[in-house]
């Protein structure tokens, strides 16, 4: 074999072990470091550390893998980590931690459960969960990143409250293309009085997309069910959200 050949060899070798190790997953003895990332299994999804076009910060996010520049989540939105050694951990308690280079906690998430073996997934949704290694139940996750939306509603996701609990999931736009920190916009389920679907600029309304009426916002009556996404509504004692889903994925 000629040298190109070996090094064609080389790298496809190296190229096709790079692809049968991308995990979706990690558990306490693991951590992600700058340049690591988990894939979810559809091979939808890809968790890791970016730049924005226009900065030199890196971020934690959630992207599409076929479109890397579709960010659709990240952790430290306003927090920005100044070099490539940021590293996130799954602590035995099963918290998310963010660290930079210092190992100075710079974002992390919460539970009020615990687990015997904690585990970070990334979900073929584009959804990061901590779970119990052994349960996959979504009602036991000990956290989520669907519950804390940044600028995107993707299918599965809930916009809106649980009205138990007090969370309240609404979408906030970043402060620019260069800086995913929460923006003057936000879009959310307004549970003061009758339910509605509302856009503020800072805290002055913008748009008010009205109410449910059991099958439509009275305010945009154009979103009907289509061949694309169907949707719903749900508004009861213990949560009031909205929520779509993609016909065909
Ligand atoms: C963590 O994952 C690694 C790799 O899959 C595995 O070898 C190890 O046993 C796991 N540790 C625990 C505590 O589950
Ligand atoms: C992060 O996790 C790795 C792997 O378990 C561990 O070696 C490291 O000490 C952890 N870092 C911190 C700050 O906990
Ligand atoms: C890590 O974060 C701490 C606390 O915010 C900060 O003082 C330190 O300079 C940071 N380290 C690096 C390498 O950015
Ligand atoms: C988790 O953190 C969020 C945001 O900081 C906070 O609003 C929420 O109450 C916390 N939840 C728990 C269970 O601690």
């Amino acid at each position: 074999m000629g040298v190109v050949e070996v090094i064609f060899v080389y790298s496809l070798f190296f190229s096709i072990l790079k692809i049968s190790s991308a995990l979706d997953a990690m558990n306490t003895t693991q951590s992600l470091r700058d340049g690591e990332t988990l894939v979810s299994t559809g091979g939808s999804f890809e968790l890791g550390f970016f730049t924005p076009a226009g900065s030199t910060s890196r971020y934690l996010g959630l992207w599409y893998k076929k479109s890397p520049q579709t960010v659709v989540w990240v952790a430290n939105r306003g927090i920005p980590i100044s070099n490539k050694f940021g590293t996130l951990n799954v602590t035995s308690q099963g918290i998310l931690v963010l660290l930079n280079g210092t190992n100075n906690i710079v974002w992390s998430s919460n539970t009020s459960t615990t687990a015997q073996n904690p585990v970070a997934q990334l979900l073929d949704s584009g959804n990061l969960v901590v779970r119990d290694g052994n349960d996959n139940k979504a009602d036991n996750f000990l956290w989520q990143s669907f519950d804390y939306p940044c600028d995107t509603l993707l299918p599965g996701m809930k916009l809106g409250s649980n009205l138990v609990t007090g969370l309240n999931r609404f979408l906030s736009s970043w402060k620019g293309k260069e800086n995913p920190a929460p923006g003057q916009f936000t879009l959310g389920i307004d549970v003061q009085g009758y339910p509605q679907l509302i856009l503020r600029k800072e805290t002055r309304i913008m748009y008010r997309v009205g109410s449910w009426n059991g099958q439509y916002f009275t305010g945009f009556p154009e979103l009907k069910p289509d061949p694309i996404y169907t949707f719903e509504f749900v508004f009861n004692r213990n949560e009031v959200y909205f929520k779509f889903e993609l016909q065909n994925s």
